[in-house]
């Protein structure tokens, strides 16, 4: 078999993304696959056109990456690739179109309003935050609509820490999400497909030192310490992996997905946000939950080709 793996891209995870691929990479290697690693840029259809591989596995992070428009370029070449169809990807990666595909599943989720950037030309800064601290509460997590890494993400514990929050999230697109700030165990649960239908892998538990699971947090060594299988009642254990799969069905997710959830002081858990395409760095939760599972990332990775291709 061969297989292109891609990696990098111009987004805001370029270097998590080169991260995820060449680990991606070593791991089908010793699979005995043959493996390319590939930039998407512009020469990326050509070359497939040219190389024509068994198939694509998308380690891509971040707007392009995960937002369809790699996996149309795949559609458009005919090549098999592992993972959610492009159209499926637009509505996971717009985190509030996917918070209210999943609560219409039937799941919660923190309660969230989205501020375009353009509000602010009809109603002043001031009266805008007070509304929004008035509707929602205090804390709240403030990000941009799309992304990934918690890029642009920042929780506020007072309406005076909002305008700087704002500033962070707009600088990574136009429209922020604001939702309240659920205090609790921060989890994320692997779901993979096989012949019997979705399976949840053991969730994570994140412990970041800082207290908010930010960028560094979650690419430094030592700054987070992660439990797997997480801390948990059976019961909330239960739950959290029933969301996960329930998020990966309800958002029509192929082959696999990590659902990041929190799991409140009642012990619901509250769905935050899915990744098409997870990392698979060396501090990156779905290579530790494989573990936890007594598997291994290339096995893993290897079936669900085997599986795109059949
Ligand atoms: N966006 C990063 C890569 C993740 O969710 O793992
Ligand atoms: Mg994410």
């Amino acid at each position: 078999r061969h297989v292109v793996v891609l990696a990098g891209g111009l987004t805001h995870e370029r270097d998590v993304s080169l991260r995820s691929g060449s680990r991606l990479t070593e791991a089908l290697r010793r699979q005995g696959l043959e493996v390319t690693v590939r930039d998407a840029d512009a020469t990326l259809l050509p070359y497939l056109a040219q190389a024509k591989p068994d198939a694509a596995i998308i380690a891509l992070h971040g707007g392009r990456g995960e937002n369809g428009a790699v996996q149309g370029i795949l559609e458009l070449a005919g090549i098999p690739y592992l993972g959610t169809r492009s159209h499926d990807c637009r509505l996971s990666w717009d985190k509030p179109t996917a918070k209210t595909l999943v609560k219409r599943a039937g799941f919660a989720t923190p309660d969230w309003i989205t501020l375009a950037h353009n509000t602010f030309r009809d109603m002043g800064a001031a009266a805008l935050i007070s509304e929004l601290v008035e509707h929602l509460g205090l804390p709240l997590m403030l990000k941009p609509h799309q992304g990934g890494s918690a890029l642009g993400a920042s929780v506020v514990r007072t309406a005076a820490d909002v305008p700087g929050a704002l500033v962070q999230a707009f600088a990574y697109g136009d429209v922020v999400l604001v939702e309240q700030f659920v205090e609790g165990v921060e989890i994320a649960v692997t779901v993979v497909d096989g012949s019997e239908g979705p399976r949840a892998l053991p969730a994570v538990e994140i412990v970041p030192e800082s207290g908010v699971f930010d960028y560094e947090s979650r690419y430094t060594a030592g700054l987070t310490t992660y439990y797997t299988p997480a801390r948990l009642d059976p019961e909330a254990a239960g739950a959290a992996a029933e969301l996960a799969i329930g998020a990966h069905k309800a958002l029509g997710l192929q082959d696999i997905s990590r659902t990041d959830a929190i799991v409140d002081a009642n012990g619901v858990v509250q769905f935050l946000e899915v990744n098409v395409s997870p990392g698979l760095t060396e501090t990156s939760m779905l290579p530790m939950s494989v573990e936890a599972a007594g598997e291994d990332l290339g096995g893993v990775y290897s079936a669900l080709i085997e599986q795109a291709i059949a």
